[in-house]
């Protein structure tokens, strides 16, 4: 019964070259929508430790390849040492794939209606993956209830900027 469905199978996909095109497609689309790399951002935060702040941030960062890392602020009780969102999913980042193939950045935090836009540090930082790539990093932006979000560029969060690109 098994053969017989697979034969079946193979002999619809001949006769229909189209859907062996759509899969070569799918198969190869490894990326994710935007709405599920912000509800990874989104999960991320619940991971969060902001006991000062009170303001869980998450960030999923998706490769050129389609890996995904995620990261969440990391807050201390001497309060400059805390490490934002961005900063931590992009030292995952590095450690898996490289910053260069840094390709799209979802970043969500708070509770409220409020988009969570990357702070001017966090920018300085997504700038250095954009110039290393080679490419506009494309940041989605996402409210802490799950109801705003907004899609930016580095080139626009931080125009004029100083990265590597100065420095050759
Ligand atoms: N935070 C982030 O993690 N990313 C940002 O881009 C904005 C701010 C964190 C830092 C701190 O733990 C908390 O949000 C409140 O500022």
């Amino acid at each position: 019964m098994e053969e017989w469905t697979l034969k079946q199978v193979q002999g619809d996909v001949l006769r229909f070259p189209s859907a062996v095109l759509f899969l070569i497609a799918v198969a190869k689309d490894k990326g994710m929508t935007d709405e599920q790399l912000l509800q990874l951002a989104r999960e991320a935060a619940r991971r969060a430790y902001a006991p000062y702040s009170n303001f869980p941030v998450g960030c999923a960062i998706e490769s050129t390849d389609g890996e995904v890392v995620t990261g969440a602020n990391m807050e201390n009780a001497c309060y400059r040492l805390g490490v934002c969102a961005e900063q931590s999913a992009l030292t995952a980042a590095q450690h898996k794939f490289g910053l260069a193939k840094v390709a799209r950045i979802a970043v969500a935090g708070g509770s409220d209606a409020t988009v969570c836009t990357p702070c001017g540090g966090c920018r300085q930082a997504i700038l250095e993956a954009a110039q290393l790539s080679g490419r506009d990093v494309e940041i989605l932006c996402g409210s802490g209830d799950g109801s705003a979000v907004e899609r930016h560029s580095i080139s626009k969060l931080i125009p004029f900027g100083f990265g590597p690109a100065n420095l050759d």
